[in-house]
């Protein structure tokens, strides 16, 4: 499925020079923690050519430029227009994605952006049409996408190996705020800080990949813990496609994990599947039909090491170099791809999430108001109404309580 990576040594743009034209040209703008691995990773891609690079602060360029020898800009449109790449990763904060996409795309650039897309879902949805438009290739970073054990859920779902999911659990912890701290742009609600962004994106990704778009959600609570402005914890279900639900539990401010852990829990009619960075576990009941190939009933484990494509240049995980060769790979090929619209998806759900969280809970009022059974009576999904009725024949069978 994924081809074998060329090895290939760093090397500087002054030594990259036009030599091959069947290169991509890239540009980096923000130099961060993952624009920086952005950076080494495009850099030793053998298909790439690194145009230059962009970061507000001159400190970092001046560092970047004396060691590296790369061509730096500290104002982005110059250097769209004296680099003229043909594509650009973006690394900036959050806040800035929405403006820096629509300045690429306008002048006809392939866009790789990180997470989150965008923090406004109109803005995001207007991007995809430009995207759409100018037929360039888009990618969003979900990197988990690109981990060899989250792909075999993937393919596994899509294979019907677990029968119908009826529900799923969407995991992430670490240890990101784990006491009181002073103020950067992820402290900033505005600027897309906070755990709903910078955490729960990540399982709201895998969950809506893996079973479609949620029609609705409930129950949200956004808590602080240690945060002045953001969330540290995020809980809600998710309504799905289908009639089936999942369930999201995220905190940044857990000290008892030394990095970020996503996992993916999915129970079907005709087994589960248990999905972490390192390992796949399925169980599949002995149903009499054909397991997928490889697989039999019981249980199942797969090592992400035996599901990964080794990569050209290892940083973080196989999976960080492997979402940037799909990028240029689709650039390469002149195949338009449109990575933004499904990285959407997750925009529109944390929009989602944070009404449902200004509601609030259900009172004790509304309890005495409406009856379960009647409101579930009123409900647009199938399996609501199906308990209703069956609350109301379990209730018809059940003697009038004797009056003393
Ligand atoms: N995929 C992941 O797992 C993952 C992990 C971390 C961060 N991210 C995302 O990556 C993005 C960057 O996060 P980070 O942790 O690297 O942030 P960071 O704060 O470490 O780096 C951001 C960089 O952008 C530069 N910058 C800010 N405004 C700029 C502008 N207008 N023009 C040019 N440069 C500018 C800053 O000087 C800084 O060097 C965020 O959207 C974040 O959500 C994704």
């Amino acid at each position: 499925m994924t081809p074998r990576y060329a090895r290939s040594s760093g090397r500087s743009t002054t030594d990259s020079a036009r030599a091959d034209p069947a290169r991509i040209k890239v540009a980096v703008v923000g130099l961060g923690k993952m624009g920086l691995s952005h950076l080494a990773i495009a850099r030793t891609h053998p298909d790439v050519e690194l145009a230059a690079v962009c970061d507000s602060s001159s400190y970092v360029l001046g560092v970047l430029e004396k060691y590296t020898g790369v061509t730096g800009f500290s104002d982005y449109e110059k250097m769209l227009d004296a680099a003229d790449p043909d594509a650009v990763i973006i690394a900036t904060p959050s806040r800035t994605h929405a403006s820096m996409v629509r300045t690429a795309l306008s002048r006809g650039k392939h866009v790789f952006c990180e997470k989150p897309f965008v923090l406004d879902s109109r803005e995001g949805e207007a991007l995809v049409a430009l995207a759409r438009s100018r037929g360039v290739v888009t990618q969003v970073g979900y990197h988990n996408r690109f981990v060899g054990a989250f792909q075999e859920a993937k393919s596994l779902l899509d294979a019907g190996a677990i029968g119908t999911v009826t529900h799923a659990l969407g995991e992430a912890y670490g240890p990101v705020v784990t006491r009181p701290k002073g103020s950067t742009w992820r402290s900033r609600k505005e600027e897309g800080g906070g755990c709903l962004y910078d955490y729960a994106a990540h399982p709201i990704d895998l969950v809506t990949w893996y079973l479609g778009e949620p029609v609705g959600v409930g129950g949200t609570v956004l808590n602080r813990i240690f945060s002045r402005e953001t969330e540290d914890e995020v809980f809600s279900t998710l309504h799905l496609p289908g009639d089936s639900t999942a369930q999201i539990s995220v905190n940044w401010s857990d000290a008892s994990y030394r990095k970020m852990t996503t996992r993916v829990t999915l129970w079907g009619t005709a087994g589960r599947i248990y999905v972490d960075r390192q390992e796949i576990q399925v169980f599949l009941r002995d149903e009499g039909t054909q397991p997928p190939a490889g697989y039999g009933p019981g249980w199942n484990v797969r090592y992400t090491t035996d599901l990964t494509v080794p990569v050209w240049f290892y940083l973080r995980g196989e999976e960080y170099s492997a979402q940037i060769h799909h990028f240029v790979r689709a650039v390469k090929a002149g195949r338009p791809v449109d990575g933004f619209a499904s990285a959407l998806v997750t925009d529109r759900v944390i929009e989602m999430l944070v009404a449902d969280a200004a509601k609030g809970p259900s009172t004790q009022a509304e309890r005495i108001q409406v009856k379960p059974a009647a409101r579930w009576a009123r409900s647009r999904r199938p399996r609501l109404r199906r308990i209703a009725s069956h609350l109301d024949r379990a209730s018809a069978r059940v003697p009038a309580r004797r009056q003393s």
